[in-house]
């Protein structure tokens, strides 16, 4: 493809309404922010300058990006920090048309440093408020490296703020870690009439993806790349309609996939799967979500019509009000 047709495409993905779904707030601190924070809050990092963060984002596997994402998100000290951080990855939003994002945050990566509830959720919360374009809810999600009973600790502290909060996930290093070792958090979560989301089938077998469904009464499945090897799971994904929050540009980064163009998306799609395009973690794994549907529609050619429906997927799959679904979808 060209330079003029690929900018044309872009800018055409720009305009199309989208539902922006998984996506780690902490992934989205770029190298810039990074350094400008560790300087305001007087760290040194172990890094000379940006380009030498940059060149740190080589990843093999999840385990290798985890660890330099838990030590990037170090510099989140203040509640300003948390507000600099939700309103750059908004305004990276706006500009690429999203109009609904339901944001991912790991509150046991700050309550653990100290930083507690009453420091980033005043951040989140007040950068929400100064971006009034983009309709935003808020999942927190629990380190699945940790145990079950740290979550219910964390569900407790979470309290005075479960007004702003829309529903919880399961994130960090999946194998070792299966999804039914968090049953009673999620119930906690259930009862208290939360969403319910959580991570299966990046590294992890098909069997955390039926264990996200059954034990954790997950709605949507947050990448689902390996559901492909289990034939009666990928029928009951369809027959159900049970979304995936697809992040192509994390998974070729993360050794997912050896090429975008191997991306089962585009197979998974032709079955009748509610399939999402999603960025993940934008700032470490080279693109937001307009460079995620731009990159996924060339390696796999993709059809404007295929975007389309990927783009209403998205908005369908969301926790929105079914007012603001029929808003966004009427100009699809
Ligand atoms: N997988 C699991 N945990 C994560 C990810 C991911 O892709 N990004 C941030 N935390
Ligand atoms: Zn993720």
């Amino acid at each position: 493809m060209n330079d003029n047709d690929r900018e044309s495409l872009a800018s055409w993905i720009r305009a199309l309404p989208k539902a922006e779904l998984h996506i780690h707030i902490e992934g989205s601190l770029e190298p810039e922010l990074l350094f400008a924070l560790a300087r305001r809050n007087g760290m040194t990092l172990p890094y000379a300058d940006v380009d030498a963060i940059r060149a740190a984002y080589s990843f093999s596997d999840l385990q290798s990006f985890l660890d330099i994402y838990y030590q990037g998100a170090a510099v989140l000290q203040t509640e300003q920090d948390f507000y600099d951080l939700m309103a750059a990855y908004l305004r990276r939003a706006e500009a690429d048309g999203v109009c609904r994002a339901e944001i991912f945050f790991d509150p046991q990566t700050h309550t653990e440093r100290g930083v507690p509830f009453d420091v980033f959720m005043p951040g989140f919360i007040r950068a929400i408020e100064d971006a009034p374009n983009v309709s935003v809810g808020l999942i927190m999600c629990f380190l699945r490296h940790l145990s079950c009973s740290a979550a219910i600790e964390t569900f407790g502290e979470a309290s005075d703020y479960l007004d702003n909060i829309i529903g919880v996930g399961l994130d960090s290093a999946e194998v070792g870690n299966p999804p039914e070792d968090f049953a009673d958090v999620f119930a906690l979560a259930e009862a208290a009439k939360l969403r319910l989301v959580a991570h299966a089938g990046e590294e992890g077998p098909p069997s955390y993806i039926w264990g996200a469904l059954d034990s954790l009464h997950a709605e949507r499945i947050d990448h689902g790349v390996r559901a492909e090897e289990d034939e009666a799971l990928v029928a009951r994904l369809v027959k159900e309609q049970i979304p995936l929050t697809m992040c192509p540009l994390s998974n070729l980064a993360l050794r997912v996939v050896d090429d975008l163009s191997d991306h089962n998306l585009a197979r998974l799609l032709a079955r009748g799967a509610m399939v999402t395009i999603n960025s993940d973690d934008p700032a470490y794994f080279g693109g937001y979500i307009g460079d995620n549907y731009l990159a996924t529609a060339i390696a796999l050619d993709l059809s404007r019509d295929q975007l389309t429906i990927l783009a209403s997927n998205s908005i369908t799959a969301s926790f929105a009000t079914e007012t603001e679904k029929v808003r966004w979808l009427e100009t699809t």
